[in-house]
């Protein structure tokens, strides 16, 4: 029987909010069909791994009702401490001789109890004959961690199809919709991590994630001035006017972002060590701390990169206009790139 390609919904699972996607692929051309945030509980989700699952499951509930979302099959990303992305060179004969010995191998290289993780493996580059080894990328994941996922979303009826990494659904909805670029850094800024995936010749060649966000900012905003998270939030976001304190959150603004463009630069110039050949033309920024007003301009000086850009995972992409506000949707891109790299898979039966 011939197989058929079903389209999934993409479910980005954040440590702030919840983020939901469905495209549709007709024939070469991908159609935005919906999409939707919400905000979950503060602690909800913590470093990669669900701890209220009532609270994340509310949350995704309440966006499948409103988005009429019919469409039970579901494609979520990991991330954090409980997946574990590794390259390693290796002698393969054949992909299915090095299943065999998946196990065994993995055991070398991932520092958990091989039978607490799932395991999988992609062939980056095959060897060309029995003496050239192999490049492999090996992705180890909690078990544990990720059961606690499925279990939510089948008891909510779902039907998850595809478990992905944060970082592999990034990279895939930027080459789908990258124009030019060849060198590029893509930089995901959320809430309590960020992560730094630099493209090259179409292959990531380094990826690292930080705990450093834009929670970092709310925190601080409440400490300063003494006041509750939900109002600091709403402070960073403009939502509330500060008052007199103006300067001081300034400050905590500034701190935080020198903090990032230093991490982002420390990241690039290990790269240019190693690839003096290929510079990179292009930042590309998601998620929703990369929305902080003046970090590109201040990106873009401190690194000389001229190109700075905020992601937009719908570029290319046709747009019901009726149904999704084109003002709502340019506000929201960047943190709907994880989702958007989700839904643009699609599962095999
Ligand atoms: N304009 C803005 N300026 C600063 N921060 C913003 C802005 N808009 C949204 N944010 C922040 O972005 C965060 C949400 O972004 P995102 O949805 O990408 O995070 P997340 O995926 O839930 O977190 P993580 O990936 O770290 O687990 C929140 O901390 C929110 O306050
Ligand atoms: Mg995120």
């Amino acid at each position: 029987m011939a197989k058929k390609e079903i389209p999934i919904v993409g479910i980005d699972i954040g440590s702030h909010a919840v983020k939901i996607c469905q495209i549709q692929k007709k024939g070469k051309s991908y159609q935005l069909l919906a999409l939707g945030s919400a905000a979950i509980s503060p602690g909800a989700v913590e470093d990669g791994a669900l701890q209220n699952a009532e609270d994340v499951s509310a949350a995704i509930a309440e966006l499948f009702k409103n988005l009429k979302i019919k469409n039970k099959r579901v494609g979520l990303s990991i991330s954090g401490y409980s997946v574990i992305v590794k390259k390693i060179n290796t002698e393969m004969s054949s992909e299915e001789d090095f299943a065999e010995r998946l196990d065994e191998e993995a055991e070398q290289y991932i520092p958990f109890d091989i039978n607490e993780v799932f395991l999988d493996f992609q062939v980056i580059k095959a060897g060309q004959d029995e003496y050239d080894r192999s490049e492999i990328m090996l992705v180890a994941a909690k078990k544990e961690v990720i059961n606690d996922y499925l279990d939510m979303l089948r008891a909510l009826k779902l039907m998850p199809v595809l478990v992905d990494v944060d970082g592999f659904a990034l990279e895939n909805i930027w080459e789908l919709s990258s124009g030019t670029h060849s060198n590029v850094g893509l930089v995901d800024i959320g809430a309590s991590k960020m992560s730094i995936n630099i493209i090259a010749d179409g292959a990531s060649v380094l990826a690292r994630d930080m705990t450093v966000g834009s929670d970092d900012i709310t925190e601080e905003i409440a400490n300063v001035l003494e006041i509750e998270y939900e109002e600091a939030e709403k402070i960073k976001l403009g939502q509330t006017l500060a008052g007199g304190d103006q300067e001081e959150i300034e400050e905590i603004f500034t701190d935080a972002c020198t903090k990032w463009v230093m991490e982002i630069k420390k990241a690039i110039d290990m790269y240019k060590a190693n690839n003096p050949e290929k510079p990179l033309t292009a930042l590309v920024l998601s998620g929703g701390g990369s929305k902080v007003r003046g970090l590109k301009r201040y990106l873009a000086t401190e690194t000389g990169i001229k190109d700075v850009i905020a992601f937009n995972p719908f570029a290319g992409m046709k747009v019901n206009n009726k149904k999704i506000d084109p003002e709502y949707l340019a506000t929201i891109a960047p943190e709907m790139s994880i989702a958007a790299g989700l839904a643009i898979r699609s599962a095999e039966f």
